[in-house]
């Protein structure tokens, strides 16, 4: 009796924003050629580093700006433990003082990652973020997608809550909701089609389709197709508009020396 072929293995997480990033510090070690030392990523509400530390890994210098004390403490044991800690700078520090804070100096790559459901300004934190990115640098900006948590409210059941934020103009079930809001692709795509120093660059879906494969289904270890279909799902509407979170890129235009 010939052997069963071994199951093919749970497909691994396949994440569209970490392979933007990953493709975007190829460019900027080309763009700045290896004499000029590391890539430099700014961080900012970087949190506990779950962004950061991988960067680092991948030969980053990164700086995570945050208001939060207790974060940057849980980053900077992780960036420890993941032996990186020489390579991330903690700053605690609201967006909108960011030129004080990184006194001057322009990064590579600048994320603003679940943070502009925070802020009280979304406009003013776009255009902090721009002005901390080295001329031809990028921002990446990830944001809580409203129509994917009302599907997602529904799914658990709670459509009372959906109802509440498919009618809240900033996509919040109620005011003890800890987000100040969640946005769509065109209202992310256009804070930055608002800022004159930025040009849109690409606008994905992150996790539209992964996440609903389940583990044990019959062709579950088809990681290739699952990669393929995500890369497509990302960037195709209606789907791409549905993904767990809203991802835009922007370049910063060469127009000031780079510090
Ligand atoms: C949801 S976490 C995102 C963490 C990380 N960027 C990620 O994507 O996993 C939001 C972070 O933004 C920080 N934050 C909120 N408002 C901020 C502000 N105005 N300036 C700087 N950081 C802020 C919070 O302290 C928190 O660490």
């Amino acid at each position: 009796m010939t052997a069963r072929p071994a199951r093919s293995p749970v497909p691994p997480a396949v994440d569209v924003v970490a392979d933007s990033l990953r493709a975007e510090l190829e460019a900027a070690r080309l763009r700045r050629g290896s004499a000029a030392g590391p890539v430099r990523v700014l961080d900012v509400g970087g949190g506990s580093g779950a962004w950061a530390v991988p960067l680092a890994a991948q030969g980053c210098d990164v700086t995570v700006v945050d208001s939060s004390a207790n974060a940057l403490a849980v980053l900077r044991s992780r960036a420890r433990d993941a032996g990186v800690g020489e390579r991330v700078r903690a700053l605690q520090a609201d967006v909108d003082a960011l030129a004080e804070v990184t006194d001057g100096v322009h990064a590579d790559l600048v994320l603003g990652h679940g943070l502009l459901e925070y802020v009280d300004d979304p406009s003013s934190a776009v255009r902090s973020l721009a002005g901390a990115t080295a001329p031809g640098g990028l921002v990446s900006l990830l944001v809580a997608n409203r129509y994917a948590a009302v599907l997602a409210r529904v799914v658990s059941g709670r459509v009372g809550e959906a109802r509440r934020m498919l009618a809240d103009p900033a996509g919040r079930w109620g005011a003890a909701d800890q987000l100040l809001r969640r946005m769509d692709t065109a209202e992310v795509t256009a804070l930055v089609e608002q800022e004159p120093a930025l040009t849109l660059e690409r606008v994905q879906g992150h996790r539209v389709l992964a996440d609903l494969v389940p583990e044990h289904a019959p062709d579950a270890g088809a990681p290739a197709d699952l990669a393929a279909l995500e890369e497509l799902a990302s960037t195709t509407p209606p789907l791409r508009d549905l993904a767990s979170r809203v991802h835009v890129l922007a370049r910063r235009g060469a127009d000031r020396p780079t510090s």
